[in-house]
């Protein structure tokens, strides 16, 4: 992939474009299995322990961060993004949720995070490290902000290893995920860039790789729904 499809610029661009439209476009293009991936990486993270303290990464209109807060009735979840469209209907999803007490959001971006070592027993990413032009330093902080024994999850899509369904999976990617987002999204192009962040972000083992050159330890992943994505989890 041209390596300035990952400018950080376009990125937030592309986001805040397709915002209003990316819940509806999530839940048409996954089939309706988003949450469920979601929930398997919340599964993740610590349950029980007072206070619980945890960062949803790229959080975008805030699924994760309301799945936490749904599992774990004692956490508080800082949420951050880059996109303001984004955290905008983030924001607007928390407060019908009535969870504004517990979920607070900042506009940050992964490669530099405005907290403290050591702050959250947990930071959680999900569909958001691949679009991270320096996605390893992105890995670094979230690992950084994290108290020692706190765990670090990334769910993403992974490049399909099943000989059986690769092919149709890559038609699916390359040919009518862009064309349905199009529609939904009634923005030209908007979707162009998806299938080769999809297809080419580095596969479970080299992300793995990375979590562990991140200074984590017993990185582990499970491959979910034949392995169009995976969750990794990391310890510190
Ligand atoms: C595909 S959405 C995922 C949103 C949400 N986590 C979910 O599960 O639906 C990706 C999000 O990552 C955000 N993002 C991408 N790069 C980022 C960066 N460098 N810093 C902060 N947010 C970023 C985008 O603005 C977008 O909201």
């Amino acid at each position: 992939m041209d390596k300035s499809a990952k400018d950080p610029a376009k990125i937030q661009a592309m986001f805040s474009t397709i915002a209003p439209r990316y819940d509806l476009l999530n839940k048409v293009l996954s089939l309706g299995i988003d949450g469920y991936w979601r929930k398997v990486a919340v599964n993740q993270m610590p349950r029980t322990g007072g206070g619980l303290r945890f960062l949803d990464v790229a959080t975008g209109t805030c699924d994760v961060a309301l799945e936490i807060v749904k599992r774990c009735p004692d956490a508080k979840v800082v949420g951050v993004d880059f996109s303001k469209g984004m955290l905008r209907l983030g924001k607007e999803k928390v407060q019908k949720a009535g969870h504004q007490d517990r979920i607070e959001l900042r506009f940050a971006d992964v490669v530099s995070l405005p907290f403290e070592d050591n702050a959250f027993d947990a930071s959680i990413i999900a569909f958001g490290i691949r679009n991270v032009q320096e996605y390893k330093k992105g890995i670094s902080e979230m690992g950084r902000v994290v108290k020692s024994g706190g765990k670090v999850v990334i769910l993403e899509f992974t490049s399909l290893q099943n000989p059986f369904f690769r092919l149709p999976y890559r038609f699916y990617i390359t040919k009518v995920l862009p064309f349905i987002g199009e529609i939904v999204s009634g923005k030209k192009g908007a979707y162009k860039y998806l299938p080769s962040s999809m297809l080419e972000f580095p596969g479970p083992e080299e992300l793995k790789k990375a979590m562990e050159e991140a200074g984590l330890r017993d990185v582990k992943y499970y491959r979910l729904t034949l392995g169009v994505v995976a969750v990794h989890v990391g310890t510190k």
